[in-house]
């Protein structure tokens, strides 16, 4: 039987670039009518970073509230998922534990399984918490995804950070158990160490992403989990806001539910705003769609949201959380909605340039063009060695 843990999501934040490209720009560029971006995928613009941005960057400026507000008190675990990785060793998380002066008696990991990386992390920190109440975890999950320019993925680019304190008596979400669990080895999208942009078939990966839909959702059923009826919203993972739809459809399809348009509209449309606005954020992107339907709906004191974390290679997960009562006194909504105004429009030139600039890889010094007006930024390399600043 499904059963409502104690722990959950206490705090959850967002950052996202300097930059922002509208669809309208790669429409005119590739002369695709915009209606395939702005209907077709439900996409209107994409975050894309600016050359002194990263990973690393945008996990501190999307931390950095939370250790304010709380303190870095009981913080003895710091989990960054990505899959846009900086480094085959060395954990990005390292560097946003120095960037925020967190305490040396704190262990930190990176994790990867591709966009399902952030939910592996959510469900270490519950067992870590379960171990010992007393201790908070911090999720960072951050990403930047990206595609071969020209390619039919390169519409569903985007970039994003979530941070998320995890903790024994959350004031935001409670993570419930059982979660249905899937896991199938296929090539719907992957990276080899090699490149920087991602391999994807874009048809078989949709197939793969509704496949774990109905794997998970039987192994939540098997595993004694609410029933449809009982959930108010649904965050799906969602690399364009049209793939959370098809995923809900084939849900109720595959459970033998009617598809009641209204009622499908009801529970996926507050979860998409930010996303559509920033494009896919991969690891991020579910938990943006839970910062979006907090940030937007007034009425969820109590309801359970079922969450679909699907990971392209692939593992999924759909577990359920409570929305804690009294919610809504703990977001961060005039934030976020600063974060997504505050980044700068650019035209396609200019992100074409931003799309194929690099840090040299020569063991040079190279200082990182000064571009992100953020908190935090990459000043450059040098013997090899990434080097952060905090403004
Ligand atoms: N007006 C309105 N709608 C239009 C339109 C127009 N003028 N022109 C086309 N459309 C519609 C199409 O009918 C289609 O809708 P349906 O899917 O409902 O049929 C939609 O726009 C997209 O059109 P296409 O399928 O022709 O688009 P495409 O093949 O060029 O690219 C894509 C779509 C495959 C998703 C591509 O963007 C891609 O490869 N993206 C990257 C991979 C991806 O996001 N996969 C998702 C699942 S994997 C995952 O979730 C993990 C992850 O994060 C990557």
């Amino acid at each position: 039987m499904s059963s409502s843990s104690t722990a959950g999501i206490h705090d959850l934040s967002f950052a996202t670039t300097e930059f922002v490209l509208p669809h309208t720009a790669l429409a005119e560029h590739n002369g695709t009518p915009v209606g395939k971006y702005h209907v077709g995928i439900g996409q209107r613009s994409m975050s894309v970073p600016a050359a002194d941005e990263d990973i690393v960057t945008l996990g501190a400026a999307a931390a950095a509230p939370v250790v304010a507000r709380h303190g870095a008190d009981g913080i003895r675990t710091l989990v960054f998922a990505t899959e846009s990785s900086i480094d085959q060793a060395k954990a990005a998380g390292v560097y946003v534990h120095s960037l925020l002066g967190l305490p040396s008696a704190t262990r930190v990991v990176e994790l990867k399984q591709a966009c399902y990386g952030a939910t592996a992390a959510l469900q270490f920190a519950l067992g870590l918490i379960h171990r010992d109440p007393a201790q908070k975890v911090l999720v960072v999950a951050s990403d930047v995804s990206r595609y071969d320019l020209d390619s039919p993925g390169e519409a569903t680019q985007g970039a994003a950070a979530v941070a998320m304190l995890v903790t024994a008596d959350p004031a935001l979400v409670r993570i419930e158990e059982p979660s249905g669990l899937f896991t199938a080895d296929v090539m719907d999208f992957w990276r080899p160490n090699y490149r920087d942009a991602a391999l994807v078939d874009g048809q078989e990966s949709i197939g793969a992403y509704l496949q774990a839909v109905q794997g998970t959702w039987k192994d939540y059923g098997e595993q004694g989990g609410r029933p449809l009826e009982a959930f108010d919203a649904f965050c799906y993972h969602q690399p364009f806001t049209r793939m959370a739809y098809k995923a809900h459809r084939h849900l109720l399809n595959s459970a033998g539910y009617d598809t009641d348009e209204a009622a499908v509209r009801r529970a996926l449309e507050a979860t998409t705003a930010y996303n559509e606005v920033i494009g896919n954020s991969y690891t991020a992107s579910v938990y943006l769609g839970l910062a979006a339907l907090l940030d937007r709906r007034e009425d969820l004191d109590g309801r359970a949201v079922g969450f679909l974390s699907y990971g392209s290679g692939s593992v999924a997960e759909f577990f359920a959380g409570t929305v804690v009562p009294g919610y809504r006194a703990h977001l961060r909504t005039a934030e976020h909605r600063a974060a997504i105004e505050r980044r700068r429009p650019i035209g396609y030139d200019r992100y074409r340039e931003l799309h194929r600039w690099s840090l040299p890889t020569d063991g040079g010094d190279h200082p990182a063009p000064e571009q992100t007006t953020g908190p935090f930024r990459l000043a450059g390399i040098g013997g090899h060695r990434r080097r952060y600043v905090r403004r």
